[in-house]
Parts: structure tokens; sequence; C-alpha cells
């Protein structure tokens, strides 16, 4: 059984004994630490194909890796932790990464925090919604932009790297960036009931 699904299960009998407002806070807390997790796997599998890539054939194989291996990754995760997985971004490079509307509404805030001085590191946010009479615990953790990520999403992009991106992505929009802007997020969706 899933820890999600252990901590529905917890939440309800919380929800029995003792309201609403504690049931919502264990799922969350429970639901949060399990998310946390996952982005840390996630990350970690994405990071280590890029640097393999990098390391093996710079910038362009990287390139091509990230184009071919990103999405089967996201989708091996989700798989493993059976919840709803994805990043997105304000300024997208690939278009199936855009946000939805409350995605881009917390990751305008991400933006408006990070202006305030909190660590994008850090940063997350998480909430329990009702949906049709269902609860839908969702997540959402920056991602920061760190000095080796501008080789493809920076100012100064290398020629070759600028024209392999404009022939795969040609509506980029996740370039210009610079070291410690939140450069999106990384979304975990799971209904809990
Ligand atoms: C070698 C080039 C390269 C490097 C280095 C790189 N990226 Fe990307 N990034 C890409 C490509 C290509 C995509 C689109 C992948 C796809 O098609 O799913 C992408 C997509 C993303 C997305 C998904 C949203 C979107 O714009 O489509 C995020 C978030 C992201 N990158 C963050 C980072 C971060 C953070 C770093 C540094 C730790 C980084 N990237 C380093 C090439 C790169």
């Amino acid at each position: 059984m899933s820890l999600l699904k252990t901590v529905t299960i917890i939440g309800s009998l919380t929800f029995i004994l003792v309201g609403p407002i504690q049931a919502n806070t264990i799922n969350k807390k429970h639901g949060v630490n399990e998310a946390k997790k996952i982005t840390k796997t996630f990350v970690k599998n994405l990071k280590s194909e890029l640097k393999k890539a990098m390391v093996s054939g710079g910038p362009l194989k990287a390139l091509e890796v990230c184009n071919t291996k990103a999405m089967p990754i996201t989708a091996q995760v989700a798989k493993d932790y059976n919840v709803n997985l994805s990043r997105v971004s304000l300024k997208n490079r690939n278009p199936n990464n855009a946000p939805n509307t409350w995605q881009k509404a917390i990751l305008k805030d991400f933006d408006i925090r990070a202006a305030k001085g909190e660590s994008v590191k850090k940063m997350a946010y998480s909430e329990i919604v009702k949906l049709n009479n269902k609860k839908q615990f969702r997540f959402m953790k920056a991602m920061p932009t760190g000095a080796g990520c501008l080789v493809c999403h920076g100012k100064n992009i290398a020629p070759a790297v600028k024209e392999k991106l404009a022939s795969l992505y040609p509506n980029d929009k996740a370039t210009g960036y610079e070291k410690g802007q939140v450069r999106g997020a990384i979304v975990i969706i799971k209904d809990l009931d």
C-alpha cells in the first residue's frame, strides 16, 4: 500500500474522530513528506542522465537526452509512486510543460517569494482541495536555476546549442534565465479518495 493511501486511511479515521481540520493537517503533512521524497528521486534521476550525457558528449548530447528522456523518466517515476507527476514553467520549452491555471498562479507566487529573498531551493507549496466532493492533494516544488542550467536556459547560449534548440523547440520560451531564478516547478497531484 502506498504511503499516500495509508495517509488517506489515517486521515479518514481522524476525520471521524476529531473532525475535518485535523484530518487535512495529517493528510497534508504526510503527503508533503512523501511528495518531497518523490521529487528528490525524480531530480536525482533527471540530473544523473543529464550529467552522464554532458560528460560523454557535451551540451549537444545532453540536449538530446533531455529531449528524449525527460518525459519517459517522468512517466516512470509517476508510475513507481502512483502519482500524477509533471514539470511546468511560466516560460516552458516543451509545449507539454505549460502550466494550467492554478499552477500558473503558484509559479507567479514562487517568483514573488524569490524576489522577496526566500531560498528557491527549499521553496514549495501544498494544499488539499475538494473537487466534486473528492479530495485532491497538490504539491509544487520550485526548481532553481543552477549554474549548470545556463548552458541551455541562460542568456549566452552557444550557437550550436541555440541552433539545435530552435530546431527541436520552435516555440522555446525557456532561455534568458539567470542563476538563482525559479526555472520552473515539479508538480505532484494525487487524488485522495
Ligand atoms: C543540455 C541542455 C539542458 C540543460 C543543461 C538543462 N536543461 Fe532543462 N531542459 C532542456 C530541454 C531540452 C528541455 C525540454 C525537455 C522536454 O522536451 O521534455 C528542458 C526542460 C526543462 C524543464 C521543464 C519545463 C520546460 O521548460 O519545458 C525544466 C523545469 C528544466 N528544464 C529545468 C532545468 C534545470 C533546473 C536545469 C539545471 C539543473 C536544467 N533544466 C538544465 C535542456 C536542458
